[in-house]
């Protein structure tokens, strides 16, 4: 008897036990799958856009233009007078969006000749991170190809960690690791502020999302890149049924980082009985580059108000948009008017809506342009304005005598 009650006691202890060892078990599995996840997810982290560099033809009078038309204020120069032999760079900001302005002041180097193929367009797309070496390390053992390996610069306000790898066309991301540095900008960079001139601020917050355009069947294989080498998932997916006019159609996936605080659409053009917007880019542009950077304000009538009275230029849908708008979107807090006046479109989707404009492209070439975009819960890239839009570009694309 005594032996049976001991043998049932040891039975229940050895079940505890093993129900104990089973929870432990996959409590570790469930751990270490985490950590995997993680680890997938995460071997890239991003804390948002740095800065967006242009390779341009005068960057003293384009700084002049970022200022007076869009409300940047000066930050930082670098050039000869600070040791640069052949370029000048300048870096003015507004809240969270930093833009630098390089050119060359020499012949037959890299600005030069991207210059000479391309016009003004976005070299760089730089990413702040933690640790640059490990985001060089992490993309280029997974098939990115360098453009600069991490690179340790100092001056008397710290130091900072800058490493690149190649993206589409001649365009680069570069990962700036930025903790130490209390400077203005960038080592080798000194104060640039004028006094006498500091234009208002627009509005303009931080970069929202920055579009790339490719050649055909190009889309697909950096979607990959993004992918496998940059750690991104591919959120959204515009297909030609989705993207096209009676003429023209393009094909777009949106990339986002694991934070959701980078995201790069890509766009490659589709068959259509003209030539597309994405055409005449890759024509223009001689290549694959950025088409445009959205820049995301919390008040859009005031911003593409002051916007406008400076110069600045924006693609117009026509005044009809606005006949069934409230149908199509719902109940908005803005008054429809100005956003009429203005030419703002609105789009909706599950989340909330969004609120935005295109600029014409702020250079000759129909090339880079920017939008303008205030979100109001909304995630998404203002699908139900597509067809709008590209009509609103293919008649300036024949005004151009492109399509
Ligand atoms: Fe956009």
């Amino acid at each position: 008897m005594l032996l049976d009650k001991l043998s049932v006691k040891l039975q229940q202890a050895m079940i505890r036990n093993s129900i104990a060892d089973l929870k432990k078990i996959i409590m570790e599995k469930i751990t270490a799958s985490d950590k995997k996840q993680n680890f997938q997810t995460d071997f890239l982290p991003l804390q948002g856009t740095d800065y967006v560099e242009f390779y341009v033809g005068n960057a003293k009078q384009a700084a002049h233009y970022y200022m007076s038309a869009f409300g940047f204020q000066a930050l930082a120069y670098a050039g000869p007078e600070t040791g640069l032999k052949d370029k000048a760079s300048y870096a003015v900001r507004q809240n969270k969006l930093t833009l630098v302005l390089t050119t060359p002041i020499r012949p037959n180097n890299e600005i030069a000749d991207h210059i000479y193929k391309h016009g003004d367009g976005v070299k760089a797309l730089a990413l702040r991170v933690d640790d640059a070496t490990s985001a060089w390390e992490e993309t280029t053992k997974r098939g990115a190809k360098s453009y600069l390996q991490p690179q340790r610069t100092k001056d008397e306000e710290g130091e900072v960690v800058i490493s690149g790898i190649h993206t589409y066309g001649d365009t680069v991301h570069l990962f700036i690791e930025r903790e130490n540095y209390h400077g203005p900008f960038l080592p080798g960079y000194r104060d640039w502020s004028n006094p006498h001139y500091k234009p208002a601020d627009t509005g303009l917050l931080y970069v929202d999302h920055c579009v790339g355009n490719v050649g055909w069947n190009q889309m697909n294989p950096w979607v990959n890149f993004y992918q496998d080498v940059m750690g991104f998932r591919n959120i959204l997916t515009f297909d030609d049924k989705d993207i096209s006019t009676e003429y023209s159609a393009l094909m777009s996936k949106v990339m986002s980082n694991g934070n959701g605080f980078v995201k790069f659409p890509i766009n490659e053009p589709a068959e259509g009985k003209k030539k597309s917007q994405v055409e005449e880019y890759l024509e223009f542009y001689n290549g694959e580059g950025v088409q445009h950077v959205a820049m995301a304000t919390g008040d859009i009538v005031h911003t593409v108000t002051d916007l406008r009275n400076r110069g600045v230029e924006f693609l117009r849908v026509p005044t009809t948009y606005y006949d069934d708008l409230l149908d199509r979107v719902g109940h908005i807090d803005e008054d429809l008017e100005p956003l009429k006046e203005l030419g703002v479109l609105v789009d909706r989707d599950n989340e909330g809506y969004l609120l935005q404009i295109f600029t014409k492209p702020v250079e000759d070439r129909p090339t880079l342009f920017f939008e303008i975009i205030q979100r109001k819960g909304a995630k998404s890239f203002g699908k139900g304005n597509f067809k709008a839009l590209f009509e609103a570009i293919e008649r300036e694309q024949g005004e151009r005598g492109n399509l």
